[in-house]
């Protein structure tokens, strides 16, 4: 078994250098990849320090490359470097196919550093398949226990003794290059606990800075609850409607984006406080559910001490008699178990 992984392992890396040659060096890297990127506003250092890299737009590159590097093709398929073409009845023809083509390439490392998958961004405006492409699982890819961004980010998580979590790779490279470099990415799908202990390894403090839209919204207040189960501090940082944290800093620049982070970051029970105010400042049964809503999220925290404190603070926020408050969570927590 540790061979099997030992040779995922080489074999991703031996690919993340593949792509990053043809991303520098080739001439179908250069003119497509490297000015798509350089067009993103990412630099020569961030390409180098993520590892970047670009897989051209052909069926078999890769898997002719490997073959040439003398590599067993099967461990191509074990990482879904290679997928296998299907016949009509799903038979399998023996013929297999790069998986990822045309595409920018962002390796995603482990917390060593090693390379055990990819996410990759299509440069079509109006391609049919989906914007981003990731490696399926495999024996070294698990994909609920990774976070893009912390082989490189950690050392500044521990430093700066907090975490900051975006959605994607783009936003991580624009923060990092930014000079904001204790930055991860949940890459799109939602928070996992194991993702959380990961981050604890590192810092109790987590700042959520999602897209500023619907989904983004959401996606916080899931968080929210995950990260506060976990028992990390958890505050949460808006953007306009339409923005990213990357598109945002690339808007307003390093200053004003780290001024945003400053003046807009906020605990969570602000941050649904305030998401309530927005809505319906004024009907009680609202408020009323808002309140029930920070009280699920408090009870969610296993410190009684800081329970205490969030229901101190929840009370002054809305203006309930703290005793009044501390029955109605008594309530809402038996009614849960
Ligand atoms: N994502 C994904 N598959 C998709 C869409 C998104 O895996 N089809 C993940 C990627 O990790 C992506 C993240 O979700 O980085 C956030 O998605 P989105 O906000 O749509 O993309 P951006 O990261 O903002 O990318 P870009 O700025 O290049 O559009
Ligand atoms: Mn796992
Ligand atoms: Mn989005
Ligand atoms: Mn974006
Ligand atoms: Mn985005």
């Amino acid at each position: 078994v540790q061979n099997e992984k030992d040779s995922q392992y080489i074999i991703s890396n031996w690919a993340k250098d593949h792509y990053h040659k043809l991303l520098l060096e080739s001439e179908e890297g250069q003119s497509i990849g490297l000015s798509y990127l350089r067009q993103r506003g990412l630099n020569q250092q961030t390409i180098q320090t993520f590892e970047l890299g670009y897989s051209l737009d052909l069926w078999d590159d890769l898997l002719k490359a490997a073959e040439k590097a003398g590599f067993e093709r099967k461990y191509l398929e074990k990482t879904g470097l290679a997928v296998k073409k299907e016949g009509e009845q799903g038979q399998d023809t023996g013929r297999r196919y790069d998986r990822f083509r045309g595409r920018v390439m962002f390796p995603i490392h482990n917390v060593a550093g090693r390379t055990i998958g990819f996410g990759a961004r299509t440069l079509k405006a109006n391609d049919k398949t989906a914007k981003y492409l990731n490696s399926p699982e495999s024996d070294i890819y698990h994909k609920s226990d990774v976070l893009y961004g912390m082989y490189q980010a950690r050392q500044a998580i521990r430093a700066e003794e907090t975490c900051y979590l975006v959605e994607g790779y783009l936003d991580v490279l624009s923060l990092h290059q930014g000079g904001i470099k204790n930055v991860v990415a949940s890459s799109g799908t939602s928070l996992t606990e194991s993702q959380i202990r990961l981050i604890a390894r590192y810092t109790d403090n987590v700042t959520v800075l999602y897209d500023g839209d619907a989904a983004g919204i959401r996606a916080s207040l899931r968080g929210i609850d995950l990260i506060l189960e976990g028992g990390l501090n958890v505050r949460v940082v808006l953007f306009p409607d339409g923005d990213d944290p990357d598109s945002y800093i690339r808007k307003v620049g390093d200053q004003r984006f780290r001024e945003h982070l400053e003046n807009h970051s906020k605990d969570f029970i602000s941050f649904k406080t305030d998401l309530v105010a927005r809505e319906a400042a004024q009907d009680p049964v609202k408020k009323a559910e808002a309140i029930r809503d920070v009280l699920q999220s408090i009870a969610k925290v296993p410190d009684p001490i800081k329970r205490q404190v969030f229901l101190q603070q929840t009370s002054g926020t809305f203006g309930i008699d703290e005793q009044v408050l501390i029955t109605e969570y008594n309530k809402l927590v038996k009614g849960a178990v």
